[in-house]
């Protein structure tokens, strides 16, 4: 038989060239899946276990392995393992090691497994971490969140909608609406991590095993909640991360939303809030500016995460069954979308702590625009009048006001007579932005009392 550079190779003897540099370097996965490292030994050490209680593998093997392992984690985490593009993935560098530390012992981890259950569970096991590691900080995401909608739990600011001053809203149940959306990502996160607690190992390349395995072992081991049932589903689809992303690409939707708002209401032509000096930046040619450069990146950064939500369902949608090398292209994505999260929501649950809030403006704001008139056009109903004719004696108001030049509550009573004489000097509370917003009183609504319950309630839902 021939020897080649192939020689180091696990597959050597099949081969009569080696492969080009750039071909090595374009098949190698090993520059960025070594963060799976510490996930790849976890799995390996639950498999040597398994293969030792079935009798697969000795005792004296599985103490080596174990030894070995330990030498190489010390080693990764202290940044000293030596990772080759040679040896082309996490598996096989960290494989080779383990050989080279312990001989034979380490040439026999592989039975019964292929690189594809275990790239499989690798990277369920590290999303696994992850997920819950998102779950934290979107708590503290909220916790912050609550803490500024409580401080504004009677702040009036405009509502609006198409842009244009709605109806009067106070800021704090303004700020709960995000609340409310990202209580529906951690709900998402934590469902879709379900699915992606299930045990690959044991599918082996894709047909399963000759070897008399205990998949349950390991499952339990690694504290999956069960395996995988079908051995070619198990190495080859990559719904779980797929599934993730989405989620993911909500989270960041959701966030860009709040940032888009944020820079609105910072813009010196709203002048609702100021951002924290930590968070923005200035010009290097203009200095009058003050930037909010961190919301804008949010916004911009949610366009790469939804960008690799749609290249992993391209990634998928054409292979066949079962593992294709294709899904080594599954990795960079999730682990960039991982980050980008992991720092977006770290950052903003800090972000949210640097806002300061200019009531004065919010309220100045909520004076125009006539933001009370659809509490004067139910004021008629209530007297009696049907909605569709107060609306448009509401309508003729707004129109004569406007035409003065003043707000509704400042035309005297009988002027307001001219719109309806079922109009009583009752009406100029109703018209004011307090009585607005304390009048709508029920759960859901805008009422300081409701938003103070809905915090509330939401600090209980955050410690149970
Ligand atoms: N680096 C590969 C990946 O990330 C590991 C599995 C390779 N399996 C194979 N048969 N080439 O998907």
């Amino acid at each position: 038989m021939q020897e080649t550079s192939q020689s180091g190779k696990t597959w050597s003897g099949r081969f009569n060239e080696p492969v080009t540099e750039l071909v090595k370097r374009y098949t190698a996965s090993v520059t960025f899946d070594k963060r799976l490292a510490e996930y790849d030994i976890q799995g390996s050490l639950a498999h040597a276990a398994m293969l030792n209680a079935a009798g697969i593998l000795s005792a004296a093997d599985l103490a080596a392995i174990r030894d070995g392992m330990a030498k190489i984690l010390d080693d990764i985490r202290a940044g000293r393992f030596a990772w080759s593009v040679d040896l082309e993935d996490v598996h096989m560098n960290i494989e080779r090691r383990l050989t080279d530390l312990i001989g034979d012992a380490g040439k026999r981890l592989h039975t019964g497994r292929s690189r594809n259950d275990q790239v499989a569970t690798d990277v369920r096991l590290w999303l696994r971490a992850e997920v819950d590691n998102l779950l934290h900080l979107i708590g503290e995401f909220q916790i912050s969140l609550l803490d500024l909608a409580e401080a504004n739990a009677d702040t009036v600011m405009p509502g609006f909608t198409h842009l244009q001053v709605a109806q009067p809203v106070t800021f704090g149940h303004h700020l709960l609406a995000y609340y409310e959306m990202t209580s529906r990502d951690a709900a998402r996160l934590a469902d879709c991590r379900k699915r992606i607690n299930r045990l690959p190992l044991g599918a082996a390349a894709l047909a399963g095993t000759s070897f008399p395995i205990d998949r349950e072992f390991v499952a339990l081991q690694l504290g999956f909640d069960g395996v995988c049932e079908n051995s070619l589903d198990a190495v080859s689809d990559r719904d779980f991360a797929i599934e993730f992303t989405a989620a993911a690409a909500l989270v960041m939707t959701h966030l860009s939303r709040l940032s888009e708002e944020l820079i609105l209401w910072m813009s010196p032509r709203v002048g609702f809030i100021d951002i924290a000096d930590r968070f923005c930046t200035g010009s290097s040619i203009m200095p009058q500016k003050k930037n909010p450069d961190v919301p804008e990146l949010v916004r911009g950064k949610t366009g790469r995460v939804t960008g690799h939500l749609m290249g992993l369902l391209t990634l998928m949608k054409a292979q066949p069954l079962a593992y294709n090398k294709d899904n080594q292209e599954d990795k960079e994505p999730l682990f960039d979308t991982v980050d980008t999260l992991r720092d977006t929501l770290t950052i903003y649950a800090d972000m949210m702590r640097g806002i300061t809030v200019k009531k004065e403006a919010m309220r100045n704001a909520a004076l125009q625009g006539f933001a009370t008139a659809t509490d004067l056009a139910d004021y008629l109903v209530k007297k009696g009048l049907p909605f569709r004719d107060a609306h448009e004696a509401v309508a003729l108001a707004v129109r004569h006001a406007d035409g003065k030049g003043c707000d509704l509550a400042d035309l005297p009573l009988a002027e307001l007579r001219q719109f309806s004489d079922l109009i009583g000097d009752d009406i100029f509370q109703v018209l004011t932005l307090e009585g607005s917003l304390a009048s709508r009183n029920h759960v859901g609504g805008t009422a300081p009392e409701q938003v103070r319950a809905a915090i509330a309630r939401a600090r209980a839902r955050l410690s149970a």
